[in-house]
């Protein structure tokens, strides 16, 4: 049994002495140009999520979903979320229903055929900003604010080299989140002899080009907050960030708790076997 143990923590250091030397070389270092878009790799963030044991932190959702709603639900639509939803960031069930009827959304047919207006109950799912895509495109020169219920998870740029083998042993998937955290801080002026459309804005994270149509749309003190975290671009970008991957994954933390207790659960039942099949073979002579 003890033999077992050992053989398996010596495998697990050999393992990690590998992933150590191979990420030296897989790895590009952060801010490296690439050759394709975006022009800059996505910079690597510490998430509460991560991980094996990775969990919400429920004040940065808070703050993420309060940024959306200020700030990017104006363009913004979050189709796959329900108001109820937002029970699981710690809002009560009275907080929901409250929140809920301020909006308005569109239900029928009555009993006239027609379709008619009303406020929102938490079963709803998160009202548009725009009536539609085209007028969505049309307020915003010509393109279309993406719904934002699964970007965090669309969104997947390359880090170069070998690195996708890697992120698979090291069980890096936020790829979604450090997108949107480098794309929100990126903006800059565009390099000497770039040519951007006229309503465009350079931003080297943007995955669709060197240019997108959104204007920064966060600067400092722009939100307050009421838990003494700093009102930075830097920290805004952080939290809507993180509010984004739980509206892709909000069942993110639960699986990853759940696959911890399988894991445990098969390497104890593997060291049973094998202890199992020792205590039976043991008294057959080899012949
Ligand atoms: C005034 C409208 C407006 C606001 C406010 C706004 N956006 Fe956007 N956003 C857009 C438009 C339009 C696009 C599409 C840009 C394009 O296609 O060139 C976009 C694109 C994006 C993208 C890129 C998606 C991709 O395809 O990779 C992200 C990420 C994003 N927005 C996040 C945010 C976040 C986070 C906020 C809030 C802090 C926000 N936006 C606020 C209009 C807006």
């Amino acid at each position: 049994m003890i033999r077992f143990f050992s053989k398996i923590s010596l495998s697990i250091f050999a393992f990690e002495v590998i992933i150590t030397l191979f990420s030296v070389v897989a790895y590009p270092s952060e801010q490296d140009s690439t050759l394709h878009y975006p022009l800059k790799i996505p910079v690597k963030q510490e998430w509460s999520f991560s991980g094996l044991f990775g969990k919400w932190d429920q004040g940065q959702l808070q703050r993420g979903f309060k940024i959306y709603v200020e700030v990017c639900g104006a363009c913004h639509s979050l189709d796959l979320v329900s108001y109820r939803n937002l029970e699981q960031l710690g809002y009560s069930e009275a907080q929901v229903k409250e929140f809920a009827s301020e909006y308005t959304v569109v239900d029928g047919p009555n009993d006239d055929g027609e379709m008619f207006d009303r406020s929102a109950q938490p079963s709803d799912f998160f009202s548009s900003p725009y009536e539609n895509k085209k007028a969505a495109i049309s307020s915003n020169n010509g393109a279309l604010p993406p719904d934002m219920s699964l970007l965090a998870k669309a969104r997947a740029p390359s880090r170069g080299g070998l690195s996708f083998i890697l992120d698979l042993f090291t069980i890096y998937a936020e790829h979604g989140p450090d997108y949107i955290y480098s794309l929100l801080t990126g903006y800059q002026d565009a390099p000497e002899g770039t040519n951007i459309d006229e309503n465009l804005y350079y931003n080297p994270y943007y995955i669709g080009g060197d240019a997108l149509a959104m204007a920064p749309p966060l600067y400092d003190q722009l939100i307050s907050y009421d838990d003494g975290m700093p009102e930075t671009v830097d920290q805004y970008a952080k939290d809507i960030s993180a509010f984004l991957m739980w509206t892709a994954e909000p069942g993110l933390a639960a699986r990853k708790q759940r696959g911890f207790v399988v894991i445990l659960f098969l390497m104890t039942f593997a060291g049973l076997v094998y202890y199992t099949k020792k205590r039976i073979w043991s008294n057959v002579v080899h012949c």
